[in-house]
């Protein structure tokens, strides 16, 4: 059955081959797959129609960084933060205690809950790592039930040494790239490391994206969030799709990233919850290199769910336009994820898109704090209504 989207207020396609916002354009999809857009006035007839009332329609956003498979609560570390205290790697370890101690059905309706949120304020794609067991089996577990939720599941065994191995971090090592990558590479599409300050060192990062990679899985890294120690050179060596967080970055870090394509992803939310100062992304997008922007939903350093929100923050603090914030949220997410059926609305691409009860995108970011997506759409399906 096909259907046409039209009564479109603007339509921001993501499309190279369309003006950034088209005015009087409509689209159609067949069988949850887009099949054509272009001008209103030329659009096909379809079965059905689905009548945007003005609003502004946006490609679905796709969140490629997430942790939410975790138990336990932080709000006091972030509380404390804003009394003065700072962030360090050192705070995973009660979400590692809490998490281990959790029922499969506890650390499932926990993400059952943020994924519903995230859904709600415009995801329709995202990623889901591991990184709060830190045993063969807690890990397992926690990629088993990633899936549950997406295809886009990341095996972050090597996200801090537990403190079961802190008297010799490299026998840790040894096991994430041996049993544990064995037992988790079957429910994951991508390996990662925390590459910083009081979590692993380039050369033992190195050792795990390697192995990961020969197990057939995709790489990707947290870099350059504390400090900068090597990451971005060991990323390029190992191949990596994506570098995420990058807070710190020299130019010469910037240089690299350009030259081996790897996409620059962007987390606001850690700038803003941990009270750090937030990257120009003016340098990543001169520079040349591809910026996504996402969630990063985590307990301790970016407890949220909101894209809006991020894209609020990247366009106010990180100097992006809000058309460049749009981008690096949809299309640019896509990229971090290898993934060309998301993040454009094109034909041939899924019908993931979002309609907004305002006119333009601009109320992404210049209405923060009310979510102007009303309706959410993934696959040509209805996924969330704020009218529900
Ligand atoms: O992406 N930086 C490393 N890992 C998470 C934070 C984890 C935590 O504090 O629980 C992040 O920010
Ligand atoms: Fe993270």
């Amino acid at each position: 059955m096909s259907t046409l989207v039209s009564n479109i207020g603007e339509l921001v396609s993501e499309s190279d081959n369309l003006p950034a916002r088209a005015q009087r354009y409509a689209f159609s999809f067949d069988h949850g797959v887009i099949t054509w857009i272009g001008p209103e006035d030329r659009a096909p007839q379809c079965d059905d129609i689905i009548d945007a009332h003005g609003g502004a329609v946006l490609p679905g956003f796709v969140d490629s960084h997430a942790h939410l498979i975790f138990a336990g609560d932080r709000s006091a570390d972030f509380a404390a933060r804003m009394s003065g205290d700072s962030y360090s790697a050192g705070g995973i370890a009660s979400t590692v205690t809490a998490t281990r101690a959790a029922s499969d059905a506890e650390l499932r309706s926990n993400a059952q809950r943020l994924v519903g949120q995230m859904h709600s304020q415009g995801i329709t794609t995202l990623e889901i790592k591991s990184g709060y067991g830190l045993t063969v089996s807690d890990e397992q577990r926690a990629l088993r039930i990633a899936r549950e939720f997406t295809s886009e599941t990341t095996f972050l065994g090597a996200h801090v040494v537990p403190a079961e191995f802190k008297s010799d971090p490299d026998a840790y090592v040894d096991l994430v790239c041996g049993d544990m990558l064995t037992a988790c590479a079957p429910f994951s599409r991508w390996i990662d490391v925390f590459c910083d300050r009081g979590a692993f060192t380039p050369e033992q990062s190195a050792r795990v994206l390697l192995a990961g990679k020969a197990a057939g899985l995709k790489v990707r890294l947290h870099a350059n969030q504390l400090e900068s120690l090597g990451g971005i050179e060991v990323a390029a060596a190992c191949g990596a799709i994506s570098v995420d967080h990058l807070t710190f970055m020299s130019d010469m870090e910037l240089a690299v990233m350009a030259e081996n394509n790897i996409v620059a992803t962007l987390l606001p939310g850690v700038e803003f919850s941990t009270r750090s100062p937030y990257p120009d992304a003016r340098r990543f997008l001169e520079a040349g290199i591809t910026v996504a922007i996402a969630t990063d939903c985590n307990p301790g350093s970016s407890f949220i769910t909101s894209m809006p929100f991020c894209i609020a923050l990247a366009v106010r603090e990180m100097h992006m336009s809000v058309d460049q914030a749009v981008r690096a949220a949809t299309a640019g997410g896509a990229q971090a994820l290898d993934r060309h059926d998301v993040g454009r609305i094109e034909p041939g691409m899924s019908a993931d898109f979002l309609t907004l009860d305002r006119p333009s995108i601009d109320y992404l970011a210049y209405s923060p704090g009310t979510s102007p997506v009303q309706r959410v759409f993934r696959g040509g399906q209805l996924l969330r209504s704020s009218h529900e």
